[in-house]
């Protein structure tokens, strides 16, 4: 897939709570082909402190009202410069980067989708992209650390049942996504994951433990995002291998984490 570069055009910039905001950016063309897992590079103007620009997954595309959803936390200068964006400026993105998630051969698999904090983000639209495509509606476990960090439920209550967990009980189940009650009481057959490491390690485990098969998205710290740089380097069974090309989604298979 031909990478493009272009200035997108800030259709509304959505602050969720204090720390997480949601873009919709819109093109001066159609739409290219962007599938679920992929991600964009963000260039950041105005920030005399970030020079490179800031990866972000695809949150979701509306392909009817042409828009790209970027759901972003701020956790520094770049992220906090983003954040003040306003409707009618324009932003450049390098897109679509990486590769995708595998979409299983059977329609009928069930599905489950576990995200943590910020890291639901390529979730969504790997929801909508099922969907579309007749697959099974998936179940979604999302969790985070407080009620104030779980992103867009009603939108994820679209695309399949929801279950939560955060970790000071404020909503959903108390404690770790890897301890809800759907993983004892329902089978599935295809984990995919994207969130802290720590809770993805935690995910893979549960899924080789039960034989299930399990794609992760990692998020390894990035610079170029093109394969120039080798700064994204994850060392996988295959030898060291840039996740900003390669990845950034993997089969648990192919990691070398100890699980
Ligand atoms: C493929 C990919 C997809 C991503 N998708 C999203 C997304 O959809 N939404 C979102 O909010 N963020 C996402 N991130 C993380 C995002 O890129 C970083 O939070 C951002 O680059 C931080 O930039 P900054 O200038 O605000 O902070 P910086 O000043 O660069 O860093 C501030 C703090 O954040 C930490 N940090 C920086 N990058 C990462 C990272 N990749 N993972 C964990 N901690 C990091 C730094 O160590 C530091 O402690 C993604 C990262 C990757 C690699
Ligand atoms: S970020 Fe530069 S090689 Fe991956």
């Amino acid at each position: 897939m031909k990478k493009q570069m272009a200035d997108w055009l800030v259709k509304e910039n959505i602050s969720l709570n204090n720390s997480y905001f949601l873009l919709k950016l819109t093109l001066h063309k159609q739409l290219p082909e962007i599938l679920p897992g992929q991600f964009v590079q963000v260039k950041i103007e105005h920030s005399p402190t970030t020079f490179l620009r800031r990866p972000i997954s695809v949150h979701f595309v509306d392909r009817k009202a042409g828009e790209l959803w970027l759901l972003i936390q701020q956790v520094g200068d770049g992220t906090r410069q983003l954040a003040t964006i306003e409707a009618g400026e324009k932003l450049n993105l390098i897109y679509p980067l990486g590769n995708s998630f595998t979409l299983p051969a059977d329609k009928n698999t069930s599905l489950l989708l576990i995200g943590g904090g910020v890291g639901v983000a390529p979730l969504l639209y790997l929801g909508a992209y099922l969907k579309e495509r007749g697959y099974n509606k998936p179940a979604f476990l999302l969790g985070a650390r407080t009620e104030n960090d779980l992103l867009q439920l009603e939108e994820f209550s679209k695309y399949g049942e929801v279950h939560i967990t955060t970790e000071n009980g404020q909503a959903g189940e108390k404690g770790f996504v890897t301890n809800h009650s759907v993983l004892q009481n329902k089978k599935f057959d295809f984990i995919y994951s994207c969130g802290p490491k720590p809770m993805m390690m935690a995910v893979a485990k549960f899924a080789k433990e039960h034989t299930v098969s399990c794609e992760v998205s990692l998020e390894n710290t990035m610079a170029c995002g093109i394969g120039a740089c080798l700064c994204c380097v994850e060392k996988t069974k295959k030898g060291n291998t840039c996740v900003c090309m390669e990845g950034p989604v993997f089969n648990i298979n192919e990691l070398t984490w100890p699980i």
